[in-house]
């Protein structure tokens, strides 16, 4: 989809459908008046009469306006100007795009979108969110992008920068969105060799034989079980100078979690091919960043791996013995993404990393405890975290804190092996999990995301369809461009 700036001067000129930002200090903005003056005073009875909402992301469509050479006339509330709610330019902007999707459109104009380059960044990603949808498979699909997307009041650059974020979060939510016998190690592996491609950027693959070298047994433990062959991948990226210590992205890369014998109550289990929403997520990122030539070297490690039941997948009690050395007791084959990412995060440490990251939709427990909206955040290194937990405030993306005490340790000691791999009983699992991956980060500063709850949504929102949601993709890619 094209998206660029048009003059301001023009709006009043024919287009397909005309999108409208509208915040409470609607009556001192010139393009309103002018819109107003076109329709001969329409607008402001309406908005008067309480008809029109200057409320967050309430839609209003008027079709065809006496006056405005336009079908449709599409406003959108953005509330107080100086709201502090960071989520509501991407989320107006998503939410008007998505209504105006249920058809295909030719070139839409929006104005009346004005603010910081970073939240104009949020409205030109958040349109393209709200056209996509997640029924890959249908015929007619739900949700159609227009032809083209055109912005006043926005500098050309922005827009494209914006239109580059709004690329890689729905080239994550679709990988998301692939179901599990489209999506699987191999197929995710190839994902990541055309994004390299793509991007000229530098990718090995690990297959079996090279994992089994290279004596990644935790992630080969929960490999077992599939009759497909996993995959690590290995994505580098340089943006500054050659000896510049790289920040690691990692992420989980479970295409199916069936739970294995520890196996998952049908429910649970449907929405399993999210739980490479890590992986997906780390690819955004790599893509946006490479697009944006971020000053960073980036190395991104996905973990790919099915988490499936046969006569040869591991066991309760069975002991396996991850990269670096430590042996670890299974006590629940459905506690495996911390299996696949304490192999990958060993990998992470060979690049001597600046910084580590990583994401996984990693437990249940940090749904209950944070809700479906908000992601965890874990450390060893509060700046680090704080850093991430900043840009992604700024970006209206939710992210919390949960502490790390040391005493979380003795939970996840091993009877006959060094660890294992959970805690005892179900209290405060997102951090045990946490805990069992800070044994494989060496002391690097890291910083771990459960992404459990806001990666995949069960039933649409207004400005996002059901399925992947490409979070903090956009956290990211900011943090890594430097916000202003
Ligand atoms: N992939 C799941 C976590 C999950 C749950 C992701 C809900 C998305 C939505 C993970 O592998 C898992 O099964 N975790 C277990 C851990 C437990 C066995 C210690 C869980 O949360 O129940
Ligand atoms: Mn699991
Ligand atoms: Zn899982």
């Amino acid at each position: 989809m094209r998206c660029e700036t048009f003059s301001i001067e023009s709006f009043l000129s024919p287009c397909d459908c005309l999108v409208v930002g509208l915040d409470s200090a609607w009556g001192e903005s010139e393009e309103i008046s002018k819109l107003d003056a076109a329709t001969n005073g329409l607008l402001r009875r309406l908005i008067e009469a309480e008809e029109i909402s200057t409320k967050p992301l309430t839609v209003t469509q008027l079709l065809a306006p006496a006056g405005l050479p336009v079908k449709l006339l599409l406003l959108v509330g953005l509330g107080a100007p100086d709201s502090k709610d960071t989520s509501v330019f991407s989320r107006a902007a998503a939410t008007a795009f998505k209504a105006i999707a249920s058809k295909k459109r030719g070139t839409v104009r929006v104005i009346g979108f004005k603010g910081t380059a970073l939240a104009l960044r949020g409205a030109v990603s958040g349109a393209m969110i709200g056209c996509v949808g997640q029924d890959l498979f249908r015929k007619e699909k739900s949700l159609q992008s227009p032809d083209g997307i055109q912005w006043a009041g926005i500098d050309e650059a922005t827009v494209h920068s914006g239109m580059i974020l709004g690329e890689a979060i729905n080239f994550s939510r679709r990988l998301v969105n692939l179901p599990p016998n489209y999506l699987f190690p191999e197929s995710l592996a190839d994902e990541a060799i055309q994004l390299g491609k793509r991007q000229s950027l530098e990718v090995d693959v690990w297959d079996r034989n090279k994992l089994e070298t290279e004596g990644c047994g935790a992630l080969l433990g929960v490999a077992r079980g599939s009759v497909r062959d996993p995959r690590l991948v290995i994505l580098r990226y340089s943006g500054a100078a050659a000896g510049d210590a790289p920040t690691v992205l990692v992420g989980k890369g479970v295409t199916f979690d069936s739970g294995g014998y520890s196996i998952k109550p049908t429910d649970g289990m449907l929405t399993m091919k999210c739980d490479m929403a890590g992986a997906a997520t780390v690819l955004g990122i790599m893509q946006a960043a490479v697009q944006l030539k971020v000053k960073h070297n980036l190395v991104a490690i996905i973990g790919l791996v099915e988490n499936l039941i046969s006569g040869d997948a591991f066991k309760l009690g069975d002991v396996l013995t991850a990269r670096s050395g430590k042996t670890i007791e299974i006590h629940n084959t459905d506690a495996e993404g911390r299996l696949v990412l304490a192999d990958c995060l060993n990998v992470a440490l060979d690049q001597k990393p600046l910084r580590i990251v990583d994401f996984a939709t990693l437990t249940g427990a940090c749904v209950v405890g944070l809700g479906l909206e908000i992601s965890g955040l874990m450390t060893n290194n509060e700046t680090w975290q704080s850093e991430i937990k900043k840009s992604a405030d700024a970006c209206g993306e939710y992210t919390w804190p949960l502490p790390m005490h040391s005493f979380f340790n003795e939970q996840i000691a091993g009877k006959i092996a060094d660890i294992k791999n959970v805690g005892e009983g179900r209290y405060g699992g997102a951090i045990t999990a946490a805990k069992f991956l800070e044994e494989f980060v060496g002391g690097v500063p890291w910083t771990h995301i459960d992404i459990a709850g806001p990666a995949f949504l069960d039933s649409a929102k207004p400005w996002c369809d059901a399925g992947g949601t490409g979070t903090l993709v956009r956290t990211f890619v900011e943090l890594l461009s430097g916000i202003e």
